[in-house]
């Protein structure tokens, strides 16, 4: 099975919400077919996209690492169980620069997610900067390393290797980084965790032009689409890859 998970960041209104998911049943899956798909929506949306949970997985793109109370403006992880998504990504690179998220305040997130039984999509990736200096495996191993730190290791977590430099700037990593990235991240899981199995996706600048070298990439377990994923055809185009 491989991932497609699209991540609307804070784009789309209920009109055009309501034009992707027409545009996407155009288009005929497969019974058999290995996709899974999945949205990360804005909180709004998440009770008007339950509709389609069963085929698609719904998921937030943030939660606070507190458990409730006086901190205006916050969704805990209790509320987005209790409206019932599937998933939650954390420690994306935007919400890391943008407004200083740290490997703990992500270490965090995730055990409150844990406790409330929300699957963890964890985005890590290095800058433009670290890759020029070869310090991607460096930085991926201390982000794997304090983010995962104590978690629960018997629940499911996901992972997205994002290459910062790759997202929105229609760069994507050559197949050769991402084969070898991916396969140093699963190794790393696995000594994190001690087990085999993590879902491992890759992150930036993902199109339907790319997308057939990237998703049968060895190691590669899908991907996570942020610009394309606003556009229906984009995004089944990128799915179809597959079936
Ligand atoms: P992009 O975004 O596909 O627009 O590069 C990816 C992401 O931020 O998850």
């Amino acid at each position: 099975m491989k991932y497609i998970i699209g991540n609307w960041k804070m784009n789309m209104t209920a009109g055009e919400i309501v034009e992707f998911t027409r545009g996407v049943k155009k288009y005929k899956i497969p019974k058999n077919s290995p996709v899974q798909f999945g949205l990360a929506v804005p909180y709004v949306y998440l009770l008007g996209m339950a509709k389609l949970q069963g085929h698609v997985l719904i998921g937030a793109q943030n939660v606070s690492e507190h458990n409730n109370g006086a901190f205006t403006g916050e969704i805990s992880a209790e509320m987005l169980a209790d409206v019932g998504l599937d998933f939650c990504i954390v420690g994306h690179s935007e919400r890391r620069t943008l407004f200083g998220e740290t490997n703990e305040m992500i270490n965090e997130k995730i055990k409150k997610l844990q406790e409330y039984q929300v699957l963890p999509l964890l985005c890590i990736g290095e800058t433009e900067e670290e890759f020029t200096a070869g310090k991607t495996k460096e930085v991926l191993h201390e982000q794997l390393t304090k983010c995962l730190a104590n978690i629960n290791k018997e629940q499911e977590i996901i992972v997205a290797y994002e290459p910062v430099w790759a997202i929105g700037t229609g760069k994507t990593a050559s197949i050769e980084i991402i084969k070898e990235t991916t396969a140093f991240i699963k190794q790393e899981l696995q000594s994190i965790l001690g087990k085999l199995g993590t879902a491992v996706l890759y992150g930036g600048s993902v199109n339907p032009q790319n997308a057939p070298a990237i998703l049968h990439c060895e190691g590669v377990d899908g991907a996570l689409i942020g610009g394309a994923s606003l556009d229906a055809d984009k995004y089944m185009q990128i799915a179809s890859t597959l079936f």
